[in-house]
């Protein structure tokens, strides 16, 4: 079904977004992506060795870089199907103490990475009639404490994404956000604190989590069905509830879960 499709899918080489080309390329899709760092492009593209990944340095946040990932696609391609605007990255540090470096750089990649993205792929998708996906986060349906940045990214492409879906209704685009839980990968140790380092550690165990695969499996097949959207696990369909028909109890659980005596551990 995905056979010969030309797929996009920004931050690919790490976490979900690596395992989304891994599958990918499995389901033989030509797929294209990008990453800031070009020895983690490498290792990827070392690991596929495979004439139908083109992988680029490119930093989403930046329109003329995002430009030209999209333009040299295309032109490698001859076209665009599938768009999933997968980079990203979070945030750790209570509001009052952050820099606002951090909430505009979380906001820059996560909200501006996908924009400039979609901005100049979305003629292409049109014309094939194909799907633009957005990984979005439980973050992006209920505001989390200590990622307060990183929750408004997540709000506002959803919010975006949502309006576009509206305006390519009659196009045959199919419009599709995802809602991970918590899933094994780089994205806690990378990060921002308050200072805008990363946090270069995880609160969680890791291992305890879903895997990127499982992740990236749901994400194609949700593709695949022209979904709408997806939340992901039972704790994040449990928290999306909760927060829409009891808000104010929502808080109170919300606190809990992060906090430990006023001090957030997570
Ligand atoms: N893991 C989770 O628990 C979880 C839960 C919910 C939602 N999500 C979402 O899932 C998506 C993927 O996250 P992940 O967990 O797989 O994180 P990850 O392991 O940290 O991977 C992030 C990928 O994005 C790339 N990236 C980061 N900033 C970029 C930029 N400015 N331009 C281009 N590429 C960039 C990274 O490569 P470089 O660093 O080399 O640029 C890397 O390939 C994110 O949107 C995240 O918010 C994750």
């Amino acid at each position: 079904m995905l056979k010969d499709k030309v797929i996009v899918v920004t931050g690919g080489s790490d976490g979900i977004g690596k395992a989304l080309v891994s599958q990918l390329l499995q389901e033989d899709a030509r797929v294209a992506t990008c990453g800031r760092s070009q020895e983690k492009l490498n290792a990827l593209i070392t690991s596929h060795n495979n004439q139908h990944l083109l992988a680029l340095p490119c930093d989403v946040s930046d329109e003329g870089e995002a430009r030209e990932f999209i333009e040299k696609t295309i032109a490698h391609y001859g076209k665009i199907d599938i768009l999933i605007n997968n980079a990203g990255i979070s945030m750790r540090s209570p509001f009052n103490e952050v820099s606002l470096e951090t909430m505009r750089k979380v906001m820059a990649i996560n909200f501006f990475g996908a924009i400039n993205c979609t901005r100049y792929a979305i003629q292409s998708i049109i014309d094939n009639q194909g799907s633009i996906v957005g990984i979005s986060s439980i973050a992006g349906n209920r505001g989390l404490p200590g990622r307060s940045g990183y929750s408004a990214s997540k709000f506002a492409l959803q919010g975006w994404m949502e309006a576009l879906r509206s305006e390519l209704l009659d196009t045959g685009v199919n419009v599709l956000w995802v809602s991970p839980g918590f899933t094994k990968s780089n994205v806690r140790k990378a990060a921002l604190t308050k200072t805008t380092s990363a946090q270069g550690k995880s609160p969680l165990n890791e291992d305890k989590l879903m895997t990127p695969e499982e992740c990236a499996a749901l994400i194609i097949r949700a593709i695949k069905k022209r979904k709408r959207t997806l939340v992901m696990t039972a704790q994040g369909k449990l928290t999306v509830f909760m927060n829409k028909f009891f808000p104010a109890w929502s808080d109170r659980l919300t606190r809990n879960f992060f906090y430990k005596n006023g001090v957030l551990i997570k």
